[in-house]
């Protein structure tokens, strides 16, 4: 059966993608940002997910306003980088995983979850940059992903409520998954940010932190809160922070925080990212090192005997 591992959330900042691919990443101002995703790609190459769900949103680039699904599942075998002006990302293509997609979809809309099914698209920074902050830069990505884009670009986005619904209905859908599969869902974008009026560069930290506190703790007071107040407290396009419910609500109630990295700014928004995993996995791990120990003892035990043996 497969089942989901953990849950990761990051900012997706377009200019952090460009710093990689100027290899500006030593850089002071850039140093900042990256040495706080040091930890996490250390702790993903210890997870070494089978599949990553990225749940992201389309800048423009595969859906123009012409067309603009509320969510939009990648059931594609790849998905090449989209050129966003200055010519695609240099990073590799994305591999998806066609039979785990077409699972989902058929779980989630017998589920009356209706989601798109997209059969051909291209990801732009929205997915690539969260892959190469938790990946590094490879020459092929270690792991199939699966993409699922949200719309928060044109009025009316999806509500907190509905998004945290669409992860548990993921969930559902990855644990009746017959193969065993090791599934790390992330959730992008964010935090706070306003990118054009009177309002451009605004920051509140403070709403930020309290979002990552009740993310981690109570998101279920994050599922009620309206988009006026993301729009109020972390500006026009502070509301990408509903796509982190959809990664929250694919995992269970009790989780634990593994780690979590705060720091502004990033071009003009603030950086967020957090890694929870589902509690009981968290307690199975320690369950794992409390044996460690015991498993000495024995190994010390059986030495000591045997010396006794030889000395006779
Ligand atoms: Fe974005």
């Amino acid at each position: 059966m497969a089942r989901i591992i953990a849950g990761v959330s990051s900012s997706h900042v377009p200019a952090i993608g460009a710093a990689i691919d100027n290899k500006q990443t030593e850089e002071p101002y850039w140093k900042r940002v990256f040495s706080g995703f040091e930890k996490s790609k250390e702790w993903m190459a210890q997870a070494k997910p089978d599949v990553v769900i990225l749940i992201y949103n389309d800048h423009a680039s595969a859906f123009s306003v012409e067309m603009v699904p509320t969510f939009a599942l990648g059931c594609a075998a790849e998905f090449p980088p989209a050129d966003e002006g200055w010519g695609p990302r240099p990073v590799p293509v994305v591999k998806g995983h066609p039979q785990l997609a077409a699972h989902i979809a058929q779980s989630v809309i017998l589920d009356e979850f209706d989601i798109t099914v997209v059969n051909k698209m291209e990801v732009d920074h929205g997915l690539t940059v969260p892959m190469n902050l938790l990946f590094g830069s490879p020459k092929e990505w270690p792991c199939p992903v699966i993409p699922v884009a949200v719309n928060v670009v044109l009025y009316p986005p999806p509500t907190g409520h509905r998004c945290f619904m669409l992860g548990r209905a993921i969930r559902k859908a990855v644990e009746s998954y017959p193969e065993d599969l090791r599934v790390v869902v992330f959730g992008t974008g964010g935090m706070s940010h306003q990118i054009s009026g009177p309002r451009a560069g605004l920051i509140n930290s403070k709403f930020d932190k309290a979002f990552l506190d009740n993310l981690s703790k109570n998101p279920k007071k994050l599922t009620r809160m309206p988009h006026i107040e993301y729009m109020r407290e972390a500006g026009a396009e502070g509301i990408e922070m509903v796509m982190w419910l959809v990664m929250r609500g694919a995992l269970p109630e009790k989780v634990d925080e593994v780690y979590r990295f705060y720091t502004v700014p990033a071009s003009n928004t603030a950086v967020g990212h957090i890694i929870l995993e589902p509690h009981h996995r968290a307690m199975k791990k320690a369950a794992g090192k409390a044996k460690k120990p015991a498993g000495k003892i024995k190994r010390a035990a059986a030495q000591a005997k045997a010396a006794v043996r030889r000395s006779r």
